[in-house]
């Protein structure tokens, strides 16, 4: 299966993601947390992208169309995957379109002011990328990852004037795709309140529409 999450920040498009990618067995692939690898690691694309992730705006699309493409032809992802955080614009769609024939698309949607407050109540383990929720999905030890037992941090871009900026960002460039995707008859719209285990449950029932 290829699985696109689409749907705004803090809608749970990563939690889903990977819990999806452990019942299929294929790679979770976030370009979010493979851009902030990339600025921690100081590298020249994390250089590039570190300003536009600060300030809540889009990595350019050459940039990421690359470093996407680049990753969907890794031996882990030729039996599928669960794309999460691409295509955010129309030409980012356009070049996944020619490169792999999509499965599906899961479109979380949310309030506004639940996406603000799931964002900014956000840690997460800068090592293997697992996410919690400081109300609704501690950790075990407070500020401990459970899977690896790095210590959490905040995301640079979770304050509330960010994330407000980022769900900006969505609706005015990403949430258009949704139509890109309908037209093409793969779209999964799923309301993605409630409990993390119900959600995962919808979004199950979706995909097998
Ligand atoms: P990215 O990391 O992709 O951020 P995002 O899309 O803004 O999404 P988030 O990671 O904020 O949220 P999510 O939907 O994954 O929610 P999560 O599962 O964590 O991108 C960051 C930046 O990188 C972008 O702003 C941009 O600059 C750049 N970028 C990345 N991709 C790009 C691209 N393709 N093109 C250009 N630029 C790009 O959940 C959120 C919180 O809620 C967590 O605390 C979680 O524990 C909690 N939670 C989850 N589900 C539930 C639930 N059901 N009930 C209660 N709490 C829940």
């Amino acid at each position: 299966m290829r699985i696109i999450m689409l749907g705004p920040p803090g809608a749970g498009k990563g939690t889903q993601a990977v819990k999806l990618a452990e019942r299929l067995g294929v790679p979770h692939i976030s370009t979010g947390d493979i851009l902030r690898h990339e600025v921690a690691k100081k590298t020249k694309l994390g250089q590039a992208a570190h300003k536009y992730m600060a300030a809540g705006k889009l990595v350019p699309d050459d940039l990421v169309i690359e470093m996407t493409l680049k990753r969907l032809k890794a031996p882990d992802a030729r039996k599928g995957f669960i794309l999460d955080g691409y295509p955010r614009t129309l030409p980012q769609a356009q070049a996944l379109d020619k490169a792999a024939k999509i499965d599906a698309v899961v479109n979380l949607f949310l309030d506004p002011e639940d996406l603000v407050k799931r964002s900014t109540g956000r840690w997460v383990c800068p090592n293997c990328d697992a996410v919690y929720h400081v109300l609704t999905n501690p950790p075990a030890k407070r500020g401990v990852c459970d899977k690896c037992g790095s210590a959490l941090v905040q995301r640079e871009d979770d304050t509330e004037k960010v994330v407000r900026a980022r769900i900006r960002t969505y609706d005015d460039l990403t949430e258009p795709l949704a139509a890109h995707y309908r037209a093409k008859g793969i779209l999964r719209d799923v309301y993605a309140s409630g409990h993390i285990e119900e959600v995962h449950q919808r979004i199950l029932e979706a995909l097998r529409k």
